[in-house]
């Protein structure tokens, strides 16, 4: 069988879909080279000292694991000096990351969550990294927060790494969905899925049950239809999943299908959700959609979602589209 590459498929994207210039595709190879060291640092665990918590904790209050750290050190370092950007943004900065003066500087502006899943890292289940990469816009001189604050549809690129039995990168550039495998033995991304397809209709949902009785109705009235089953009002069984990693759920939704749902709940009403808009809902709504399925925050289509700041959070719904169009719907006829 003939193995294709990371680079091979970058490049006939490029030479002959146009959908790659050359700032772009040296942007993703650096993003999945920076992925394999972030892959080595999660293989070793504990013989690496890489579990457990780092003394500090993000702009969003929650304690950074040393993974997220070093995670977001990788990201940084690996991508500051290509020329290929502007600036970075991370959920664990508090402001953006600005290419240093010594650099030239890109067009590209790249956002990431360095360590998603990061309660998992400790128990030995599968993490990623989720990134999203937007072009700056105007052509003034030197880059700020205001250039970030574009609605994901926007966006050039964007996918995920998974580090699980098996290291994948899962890759947008607006032309369906691919993914590659880490080969270990030669240290490449070979291309193992292309045309990636999320099947209209499912029969399995994934959300946080624990926090049922904060949800708002619309949100009550689908679940409690899929527990219902077979002599419910959808009539069928339904299955549940929930790994507590959202690369790890989409992935598996990527994969065989399924919705899975971070919501609204009334504990912090001020809150739109749990989830970023920027670096976890945009990039994998891009990738949803571009493999026929839907994203939505309830209300309106994710990708329109025009953001107000840069650690802005979101009701997140997304995968099968049939599924998704309901739980929208319930939502649409509340209000
Ligand atoms: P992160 O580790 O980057 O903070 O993200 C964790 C997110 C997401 O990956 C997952 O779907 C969700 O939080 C899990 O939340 P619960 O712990 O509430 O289940
Ligand atoms: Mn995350
Ligand atoms: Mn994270």
């Amino acid at each position: 069988m003939k193995r294709v590459s990371l680079t091979q498929y970058l490049v006939e994207q490029q030479r002959e879909h146009g959908m790659i210039p050359g700032q772009l595709r040296l942007l993703i190879e650096v993003v999945a080279r920076a992925c394999k060291r972030i892959a080595i640092a999660v293989n070793k665990g504990a013989l690496g000292d890489v579990l457990g918590s780092a003394s500090s904790e993000n702009v969003q209050g929650e304690v950074q694991k040393k993974l997220d750290i070093i995670s977001n050190e990788v990201l940084i370092e690996a991508n500051e000096w290509g020329g290929h950007l502007a600036a970075m943004a991370s959920e664990e900065m508090d402001s953006i990351h600005v290419v240093p003066n010594r650099y030239p500087q890109g067009e590209y502006m790249l956002l990431f969550d360095p360590l998603d899943g990061s309660s998992n890292i400790d128990v030995n289940v599968s993490i990623g990294t989720i990134f999203s990469v937007l072009r700056k816009v105007g052509h003034t001189r030197g880059v700020s927060e205001d250039d970030f604050l574009q609605p994901g549809k926007h966006q050039a690129a964007a996918g995920y790494c998974i580090y699980g039995p098996q290291t994948q990168l899962v890759l947008t550039v607006g032309n369906g969905v691919v993914a590659f495998t880490l080969d270990r033995e030669t240290g490449s991304w070979v291309l193992t899925q292309s045309d990636i397809r999320i099947p209209e209709d499912t029969k399995e949902f994934a959300i946080n049950m624990s926090n049922m009785r904060h949800w708002a109705p619309p949100m009550r009235r689908y679940v409690e239809e899929c527990l219902a089953g077979k002599t419910g009002p959808r009539g069928k069984d339904f299955n549940m999943r929930w790994v507590a990693s959202m690369v790890t759920d989409v992935h598996r939704i990527l994969m065989r299908g399924g919705i899975f749902m971070y919501p609204w709940d009334q504990r912090e009403p001020e809150k739109p959700g749990k989830l970023r808009l920027l670096y976890e809902a945009n990039p994998m709504a891009f990738l949803v959609e571009q493999a026929g399925g839907a994203a939505t925050n309830g209300r309106e289509r994710i990708l329109d979602v025009v953001p107000c700041k840069l650690h802005e959070r979101v009701s997140v719904m997304l995968g099968s589209r049939n599924e998704v169009d309901r739980v929208t719907a319930y939502h649409q006829q509340t209000e």
